[in-house]
């Protein structure tokens, strides 16, 4: 069975691509390269020995796309992971965001929705929930204003799909992730941050390794039992897994709508200093850290129920936090190496 992942070279992508070749999938990888790069191929293929089709293209171009699944006319599998994801370079330029995250979409959408089946796995994310009034967050938590460009482009990538869906042969399903963490046990592929790391985690295995002096803790006056924001931080991995259940359940006809949403988390909320004291345990060593102001636009606390995820989708997260931290150390320690 072949299966389109857009965006395949990414973090969580690769790592899907990785769980879907282990599944017996045959992949074909769309990526524009433009927030990684064809070295995490080496890495894909170092895990599995299988060599997934890649195509460099960028789905902004229309022309491109069609003749893509002209040429790959059997695909009616697509998992979409092809965005722009970083919320504050979206405050500063929102029609890269509208443009990269809306319109390509929307070109893909168009090509699926000629076929007489398909199925679409859309990569979307708890911050369509803003400040969610209730914890753990469920997936009838009202979608909230978006806080961003990038925000936004989640909820309304929700919207096209849900009412493409109504009138046409795609089904779908809207994964909503938590705080994607980790790198695969192996250390082969991982998260490749471009520049300073806007992320906790990354920022973290970063100073822990040297790279940085310090961590700053965007404030600690928060309504929090020790004042740092408290998020869900997930293993990467179990979140590749999730999309493979995801697939996996439209392609046996298992779901009950023609959308389905789900929380993919671990229903466990960790603060900011909790996850520093369980990278210092995981480390060993001690990380140099300071408060400072807050963050503009921070929540104060995300985590997911994961009653809908574990009991209709039939996926549950297998890692803890320190399974988590412990392998973005491993992958940092190794590409620095
Ligand atoms: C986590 C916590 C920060 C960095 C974002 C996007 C979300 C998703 C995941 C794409 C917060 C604190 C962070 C630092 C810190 N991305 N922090 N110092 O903001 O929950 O979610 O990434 O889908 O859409 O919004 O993740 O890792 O940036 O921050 O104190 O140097 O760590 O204040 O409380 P966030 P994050």
């Amino acid at each position: 069975m072949k299966v389109l992942v857009t965006g395949g070279l990414g973090f969580i992508g690769s790592h899907t691509v990785v769980e879907l070749q282990n599944e017996g999938f045959e992949v074909v990888i769309i990526d524009n390269l433009s927030n990684s790069s064809e070295k995490v191929m080496d890495g894909i293929v170092a895990i599995t020995g299988k060599k997934p089709i890649f195509e460099k293209m960028d789905l902004r171009d229309k022309a491109d796309v069609v003749d893509f699944f002209k040429r790959h006319s059997d695909i009616t599998g697509v998992i979409h992971f092809a965005a722009s994801k970083a919320v504050g370079e979206s405050v500063e330029n929102p029609l890269l965001y509208y443009e990269n995250n809306i319109n390509t979409l929307v070109y893909v959408l168009q090509q699926l929705q000629e076929k007489a089946e398909a199925n679409f796995i859309f990569s979307s994310s708890c911050t369509v929930y803003g400040e969610a009034e209730k914890m753990p967050i469920t997936e009838d938590a009202p979608v909230q204003v978006a806080m961003s460009p990038y925000g936004n482009t989640k909820q309304i990538g929700e919207e096209i799909i849900t009412e493409t869906c109504k009138v046409s042969s795609i089904n779908a399903i809207l994964l909503r992730y938590f705080n994607p963490i980790g790198a695969h046990p192996s250390a082969e592929i991982g998260e490749l941050p471009i520049g300073v790391p806007q992320n906790l985690v990354p920022f973290i295995t970063q100073t822990g390794i040297g790279m940085r002096a310090q961590l700053s803790v965007y404030g600690n006056d928060y309504p929090t039992p020790d004042g740092t924001c408290i998020r869900d931080y997930i293993h990467v991995v179990d979140l590749a897994k999730a999309h493979v259940v995801a697939l996996q359940r439209l392609l046996n006809k298992k779901n009950v709508d023609k959308v389905e949403t789900f929380n993919l988390g671990t229903g466990t909320g960790s603060s900011v200093l909790e996850v520093i004291q369980a990278f210092e345990k995981v480390s060993g060593k001690p990380l140099p850290y300071r408060i400072v102001d807050r963050r503009e636009g921070d929540i104060i606390s995300a985590y997911a129920n994961t009653d809908k995820a574990n009991n209709i989708l039939g996926w549950k997260a297998q890692s803890t936090l320190e399974d988590g931290l412990a392998s973005a150390w491993k992958w940092e320690q190794k590409i620095r190496s």
